[in-house]
């Protein structure tokens, strides 16, 4: 279909989907207002993968604030590497992202993991243009753009903060606080469905690059040597992978269950494979269609800066493939980061079966030397003996052990260390979890879904345009229209929709313009049925109603006293 993405934001603006912000100003670019329907859409996206990605598999979901303190972005790395690559055309001053220029003008797939260097290079070959001016920018430098929002938290000039860029951190960050809740028993899970920020260069295509944003993420702390998922739930689940080797050699996709992708080592972690199957599943759920979808491998120099691999899954809209969701092994660099800069513990102890015995190698310095000789440096020198004694406790043959502290170098007498080899019986050891990482785009999820779900036919000898939503994620379920709003048909269309709630069924009443109009405003939202309260219902006994389906738009009279079983 031709120019999906322009119907699908005509649509979305016309029936109460998603509109640009504050329009009335001129609008903002990268804000996006969820109308009526779109609202009730991404609710019902969010509960549906609540229900899947936590609730069922036992994990626990939380709420983070939206802005933390700068010390969290240092720790986590997105202070240094939390960029993209922006080039600001000299002649009309617009601010583009350098990758995409590239991407879009060279048919290079995947520019995002090349250097600065390399992408001002390729615009200098290919003599590359600004793409609202057409300005040559061959000679324009590239540089990296942080794209964290940033505030200050509190009066004056108050302490530096940034709006989150994942709602990840707000969960590693917390680790501690959850291990102690989860009585330190890996694996376990925690979720988080909620708002993140990005000062995106270039905002596109409404929902697909927005600077405020919906992630569902599921961050499940492992321990690597122990714990495997339960793959058989999902190991005959068909999953249509586009490896790196695939990509490089200019391969098509392969399909391939997720037991043999784990087997064939095509998916290297057995946990993203485990995930890949249940998103599958979902993906189907929530109406993804599978002609249009794929997962695709991470090339070594697009991986984020915490993972160690990375699978994304992505749908195609008019051609273009959207990264729907990551799949990222983080290892355990969240969590050593965070123990390392702040004075928490993010480690986990591990018990063994049973105690074992184990030969360690320590030192005791003597302080009564150390300090009297070295003064405010004997404290820093006696760290480096103990750590000394632990790593290389060869270097305590001589007379001397040497103590290295930033240049200078300090030989201390190896009987002032007091070296010892001992047996210890331990019962376990500390161990830093792994984080596998399933992070949905909630926003990328509901512009799929609409345009996957798009849909023109005809019905009458009229065009129709139609959201074939499934019921799973569909903003109304029912709509009840009596036929007329006079002679009680109104009063009984009423009940029926007031008794349809009460069973739990999300229900729009509607009694404005004539049938055929109130069919199609429901087409256009994606309603599955639709029932007409009519004369023949006041005179049926048992009363009787006609249900549309909206697919298939075929009617059939059905007892009011069967609407729930029957929808
Ligand atoms: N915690 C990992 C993480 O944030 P990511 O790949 O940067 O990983 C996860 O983001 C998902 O969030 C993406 O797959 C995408 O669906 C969505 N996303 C990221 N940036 C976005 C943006 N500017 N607009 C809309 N969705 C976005």
């Amino acid at each position: 279909m031709e120019d999906l993405t322009r119907k699908i934001s005509e649509l979305s603006k016309r029936r109460g989907f998603f509109s640009q912000t504050a329009e009335a100003y001129g609008g903002v670019a990268g804000f996006q207002t969820f109308g009526p329907e779109g609202a009730e859409l991404k609710r019902n996206i969010e509960n549906s993968w609540r229900n899947k990605f936590s609730d069922s598999l036992g994990h626990r979901e939380i709420e983070a604030p939206t802005i933390m303190p700068e010390a969290v972005f240092e720790a986590s790395g997105h202070l240094e590497t939390f960029d993209d690559m922006i080039i600001e055309c000299p002649e009309c001053g617009t601010s583009s992202r350098a990758d995409h220029i590239v991407e879009d003008n060279t048919g290079i797939g995947e520019a995002e993991g090349f250097s600065t260097d390399k992408i001002e290079e390729i615009i200098r070959e290919n003599s590359l243009k600004c793409p609202n001016c057409e300005e040559d920018l061959s000679d324009i430098p590239v540089e990296d753009f942080n794209l964290m929002f940033k505030t200050s938290i509190g009066p004056g000039s108050g302490q530096k903060g940034y709006l989150r860029p994942e709602t990840a951190q707000g969960i590693f960050v917390e680790f501690p606080r959850f291990k102690e809740y989860m009585r330190n028993q890996l694996p376990f899970g925690i979720t988080q469905i909620g708002k993140s920020y990005r000062n995106e260069i270039s905002p596109r295509k409404g929902l697909v690059r927005v600077r405020e944003l919906t992630q569902a993420e599921l961050e499940h702390f492992i321990d690597p040597e122990e714990d495997r998922p339960p793959i058989s739930d999902v190991e005959d689940i068909e999953l249509k992978l586009y490896s790196r080797e695939a990509q490089n050699k200019d391969k098509r996709g392969e399909e391939m269950t997720v037991k043999e992708a784990v087997e064939q080592d095509v998916i290297k972690s057995d946990w993203i494979a485990y995930y890949l199957g249940l998103a599958t599943e979902w993906y189907r759920s929530i109406g993804v269609d599978m002609e249009r979808f794929r997962f695709r491998q991470h090339q070594n120099d697009e991986l984020s800066h915490y993972a160690s691999d990375c699978w994304d899954a992505e749908s195609q809209v008019d051609g273009d493939w959207i990264e729907i969701t990551g799949f990222a092994y983080r290892g355990c660099y969240d969590l050593k980061k965070h123990d390392e800069y702040s004075e928490e513990d993010y480690t986990v102890f591990k018990e063994y079966d049973e105690p074992i015995e184990k030969k360690v190698t320590e030192a005791d310095p003597d302080m009564g030397f150390l300090g009297p000789e070295y003064g405010n440096k004997a404290a820093q020198i006696a760290e480096k003996i103990q750590e000394k004694a632990k790593k290389s406790p060869e270097e305590f043959q001589g007379e001397t052990v040497e103590a290295k502290l930033e240049n200078k170098s300090f030989e201390i007498p190896t009987e002032k260390c007091n070296f010892e080899r001992k047996t210890v019986t331990k019962t376990g050891e500390h161990i830093i979890p792994h984080v596998v990482e399933p992070s949905f785009g909630i926003d990328r999820m509901v512009y799929t879904v609409l345009a996957h779900a798009y849909d023109e036919d005809e019905v009458d000898n009229e065009k129709r345009t139609v959201l074939r939503l499934t019921e799973e994620v569909a903003p109304t379920e029912v709509a009840v229209f009596p036929l007329m709003d006079k002679d009680g048909l109104g009063e009984k269309a009423r009940e029926i929709a007031s008794q349809l709630r009460d069973e739990g069924f999300s229900v729009k009443y509607d009694d404005t313009g004539n049938i055929g109009k109130r069919y199609r405003r429901q087409d256009e939202v994606g309603t599955p049925y639709c029932i007409t309260v009519d004369y023949e219902t006041l005179e049926d006994d048992p009363e009787t109603v006609t249900v549309r389906d909206r697919d298939s738009t075929e009617q059939e009279r059905v007892e009011v006293s069967e609407l729930s079983e029957f929808l």
